[in-house]
């Protein structure tokens, strides 16, 4: 008699690792209506994949990311080996895999909001995460995205939270405008800083993750306690910790802002440590 393959049950909140976790979207079981791509990625190229969806006749954008839907540690095992050295691949999956940078992220961000509302209007709202049913991969196969299924090590994956499943985080649905204008430049900047104060480093401040004005990609974020961060010497944890004010100042320059104020994040007085 064939054995029944064993599916770890659908976690409550993820990642299972000290710090902020963000929970499961409420209306994971409900049917996803696919309606378009969103974003610059043409369907054949290897950008991120971010959907404008329809649930429960409500509209919201579904990451289902590059590397989200399966990641396998060990292909960035060069960087965290030599420094949080025999963990577990889950361990260096929970600090290292994006989907679970924007968990932590957006858990961090809910948690704050309680006692801080404003930060809510640092980054895009995120309703969970979910996982897809194989009619909705089905559909993203159509869509010439590939969820990597056939590269996948199952072995690693099963007992991973959640196993075999590919993953996906559900958010508000912004315009295709940056939204950033001379009038908000230091709101914004406000916002990284409040992001910041909270722990959280977003490390990958561009245009493209900025949307009406928010930050709405955290797949590359580090928030504290970060087993990585924690390893690093104190010079280079602190430039870690001032790399979304770094490149806010790149970003203004780079993509020619209106910046009449002369607003910079990164102060003489900031390019130096103040770590001893
Ligand atoms: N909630 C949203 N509303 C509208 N557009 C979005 C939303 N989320 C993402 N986009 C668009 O899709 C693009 C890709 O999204 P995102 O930056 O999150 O993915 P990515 O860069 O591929 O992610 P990662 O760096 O984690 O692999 C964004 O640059 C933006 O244009
Ligand atoms: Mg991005």
């Amino acid at each position: 008699m064939a054995r029944k393959r064993h599916v770890p049950p659908v976690p409550e909140e993820l990642p299972p690792c000290d710090g902020p976790k963000l929970p499961l979207f409420e209306h994971h079981n409900s049917k996803i209506e696919w309606l378009e791509r969103l974003g610059d990625g043409e369907e054949t190229s290897h950008e991120g994949y971010v959907f404008r969806v329809k649930i429960k006749r409500a509209e919201y954008a579904i990451k289902v990311g590059l590397q989200f839907k399966f990641y396998d540690p060990m292909e960035s095992e060069y960087f965290w080996e030599p420094l949080i050295g025999d963990v577990s691949l889950n361990t260096a999956a929970y600090y290292t895999d994006p989907f679970y940078a924007e968990c932590r992220a957006y858990g961090r961000i809910r948690e704050a909001t309680k006692k801080r509302p404003k930060i809510s209007d640092a980054a895009t709202r995120c309703y969970g995460f979910l996982f897809l049913s194989d009619r909705d991969q089905r559909y993203l196969e159509g869509k010439k995205c590939d969820l990597g299924l056939e590269e996948v090590d199952l072995a690693y994956q099963r007992q991973t939270p959640g196993g075999v499943r590919p993953r996906a985080i559900v958010k508000s649905l912004a315009s295709s405008d940056h939204g950033i204008t001379e009038l908000n430049l230091r709101k914004i900047l406000d916002r990284i800083h409040m992001l910041n104060r909270e722990r959280i480093y977003n490390m990958d401040i561009r245009l493209d993750n900025i949307r009406d004005g928010k930050l709405v990609d955290f797949g590359s974020s580090w928030t504290e306690p970060h087993k990585l961060l924690d390893a690093l010497d104190a010079g280079t944890s602190y430039s870690y910790r001032t790399t979304d004010r770094a490149m806010f100042d790149e970003m203004v320059v780079d993509e020619s802002l209106p910046n009449p104020k002369h607003i910079v994040a990164m102060h003489f007085m900031t390019l130096r440590p103040r770590y001893n």
